[in-house]
């Protein structure tokens, strides 16, 4: 049976364009308290952005330390195509430390992930 995390496209297996979701957050944060996460694909070299091949959506899961349910979504942004660039920033807490995975899509290239932790203190 094929697994859907095969088909993953990782950081590492980067093309011409850029694809990952690069993840931009505090690697420490205070226990309950907002922070902002910005996402943005194509941070180096722009994705293009045309209804033939675009950034289609980001999503946002989260990995808690001591959750028994992981992941946990935490956002789902539709950004393609043409009008709306790869780029999106919430606002996030966290009461736990985390690993913070982002996913996006491009119609032509598939489906690329990303992660990194974070810490509460
Ligand atoms: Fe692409």
């Amino acid at each position: 049976m094929a697994k859907f995390g095969d088909i993953l496209n990782p950081p590492e297996k980067e093309g011409k364009e850029k694809h990952v979701p690069v993840i931009e957050a505090p690697s420490s944060v205070k226990a309950g308290e907002a922070f902002d996460v910005t996402v943005v694909v194509g941070k180096e070299v722009a994705h293009p952005n045309t209804i033939e091949h675009h950034i289609k959506w980001i999503q946002i899961y989260a990995s808690i330390e001591g959750r028994p349910n992981n992941p946990v979504h935490v956002a789902t942004f539709d950004v393609g195509p043409t009008f709306g660039d790869p780029k999106v920033t919430f606002p996030m807490k966290l009461e736990n430390s985390a690993s913070i995975f982002a996913l996006e899509y491009c119609n032509i290239h598939g489906v690329w992930e990303n992660s990194v932790d974070i810490t509460v203190e």
